[in-house]
C-alpha cells in the first residue's frame, strides 16, 4: 500500500469514530502528494503543518552539511513512515492503540490532530534537506525506504518514537558543530530551529508516556554515527546503497537492565561478528569499557566488570555511574575498546558497538 493510499483508507475509518471526536485538521489526508509533491499540494502539508518551508537564501553548503543533510532526509523520512503507521493503527482502532491507554490517557481527537501536525511538520523537514540537496546538485538525494517497527502497542510506540527523537535530538548538535566547523552559516539558523521543534514534540511524547518532559538542563550529545547505526534496526529495503552514507555502521549494544536512578549493574550484548570471528576471540575483559554519553559531559568511560562471549556475541556488565553523573532522561552507552575520550568526535575510532538506549526511570515523578 502506498502512502496516500493507506491515509485514504485511514479516512474512510475517520468517519466510525464516534460523532464526539475532533477530526484532526485534514483529516489525515495533507501529506497527498509526498515525497514529490506539486505546489498546491505542498502548500496543503504546509498548511496541516502550520508553516512554510525556509525562503532564505543560502549560499554555500559544505561537503560535511551535505551529508548531514541526506542523514536528516533518510530520518526524517523513516518519521514520516513511523506516524502514519501509527496514525493508521489509531484511526484503525487497532487493538492496543487507544490514546485512552496511554499512561497519560488522552482523546482519540486530540492525539490525531496533534500526530498529524508532527507528520507534516516531519514531512517538511524531509522536503526542505531534500530541496537544498537538490539545489547544491548533491550527487544523492534520499527517497523512502521500506521499514519495520518492533512496537506494537501506542505507549510502546510512542516511547520508541520518543527515544529516537532524543536521539536525534542529540544529533543535530553534532550537525551544528559540523557546520559551524565549516562555515554553513545559513544551515545552521534553520537546523537550531529544528532542535527547539523536535524538543516540542519530544516534551509532548514524554508527557503522555508519562516520563517527566523536561528531562536534563542540557541534552545528552550524540554523534551522526551512532544516529546512522540506530537507523539501521527499522531499514528494510532502501532504493540505494547504504554505503553512500560516509559514517560507519556499528552493531547494536543491547541493554538488558532496567536502569533507574541509582549507581548500579547493567548488563549489555552486542554480536560483534562483523569484524570476524579472530578478532572478538582477542577481546579482553581488561581492554573494554562502557562508555556513556549523558547530558554535555565528555564521555564518561566505565571498565567492564564481566564479560563473557558466546559465538561472536559479548555479554558485558558495567556499573552505571549515576549518582556521580547525575545521568537522568536520556542517555547512550557505547561498548568502546579505549577510555579517556576527549569528546564526542573521538568516540567512532574506539566504539564496537552502539549505541545502547538507556531512558532512565525516574523514581519520583508522579
Ligand atoms: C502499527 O501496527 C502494526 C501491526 O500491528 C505494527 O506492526 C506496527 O509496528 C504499528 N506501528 C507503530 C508505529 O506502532
Ligand atoms: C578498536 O576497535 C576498532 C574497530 O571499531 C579497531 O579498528 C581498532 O583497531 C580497535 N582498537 C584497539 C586499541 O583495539
Amino acid at each position: 500500500m502506498t502512502l496516500r493510499q493507506s491515509l485514504v483508507s485511514g479516512l474512510g475509518l475517520l468517519a466510525s469514530l464516534s460523532s464526539g471526536a475532533v477530526l484532526p485538521r485534514g483529516g489525515g489526508a495533507e501529506l497527498a502528494g509526498y515525497p514529490n509533491p506539486n505546489d498546491q499540494q505542498l502548500f496543503n502539508i504546509e498548511k496541516a503543518a502550520g508553516g512554510l518551508l525556509p525562503n532564505g537564501k543560502i549560499t554555500k553548503l559544505s561537503a560535511a552539511a551535505i551529508a548531514n543533510l541526506q542523514v536528516i532526509a533518510i530520518n526524517e523520512q523513516f518519521e514520516v513512515a513511523y506516524f502514519t503507521s501509527l496514525i493508521n493503527n489509531i484511526t484503525s482502532g487497532q487493538h492496543g492503540y487507544s490514546p485512552q491507554s496511554l499512561s497519560s490517557p488522552m482523546s482519540t481527537g486530540r492525539m490525531l490532530e496533534t500526530l498529524n501536525a508532527i507528520l507534516a511538520q516531519e514531512a517538511l523537514h524531509d522536503l526542505g534537506a531534500v530541496s537544498f540537496l537538490k539545489a547544491f546538485k548533491s550527487s544523492f538525494v534520499p527517497e523512502p525506504c521500506t521499514y519495520a517497527f518492533p512496537t506494537t502497542n501506542i505507549q510502546e510506540s510512542i516511547s520508541l518514537i520518543s527515544t529516537v527523537t532524543s536521539l536525534v535530538l542529540g544529533t543535530l548538535q553534532d550537525v551544528t558543530q559540523a557546520l559551524a566547523q565549516n562555515g554553513d552559516d545559513g544551515l545552521a539558523r534553520i537546523i537550531a530551529s529544528i532542535i527547539g521543534q523536535e524538543g516540542e514534540q519530544n516534551g509532548f511524547f514524554r508527557l503522555v508516556t508519562d516520563v517527566l518532559p523536561a528531562e536534563k538542563p542540557f541534552l545528552t550529545t550524540s554523534i551522526g554515527a551512532y544516529a546512522w547505526s540506530a537507523l539501521q534496526s527499522f531499514l528494510v529495503k532502501c532504493p540505494f546503497d547504504l554505503n553512500v552514507i560516509p559514517l560507519p555502521i556499528f552493531p547494536p549494544l543491547n541493554v538488558h537492565t532496567k536502569v533507574k536512578q541509582q549507581d548500579m549493574t547493567v548488563t549489555y550484548s552486542a554480536d560483534l561478528h562483523k569484524y570476524g570471528e579472530s578478532f572478538v576471540k582477542s577481546l579482553h575483559k581488561d581492554k573494554l569499557w562502557i562508555t556513556y554519553l549523558g547530558g554535555q559531559q565528555v564521555p564518561i568511560s566505565v571498565p567492564v566488570s564481566s564479560f563473557e562471549l558466546k559465538g561472536t556475541t559479548v555479554e558485558v556488565c558495567a556499573e552505571f555511574p549515576w549518582s556521580k553523573n547525575i545521568l537522568d532522561g536520556f542517555i547512550i552507552a557505547a561498548l568502546t575498546n579505549s577510555s579517556n575520550f576527549a569528546g564526542p568526535d573521538d568516540l567512532p575510532a574506539g566504539t564496537l558497538a552502539a549505541p545502547g538506549l538507556i531512558e532512565v526511570e525516574h523514581s519520583d515523578y508522579w
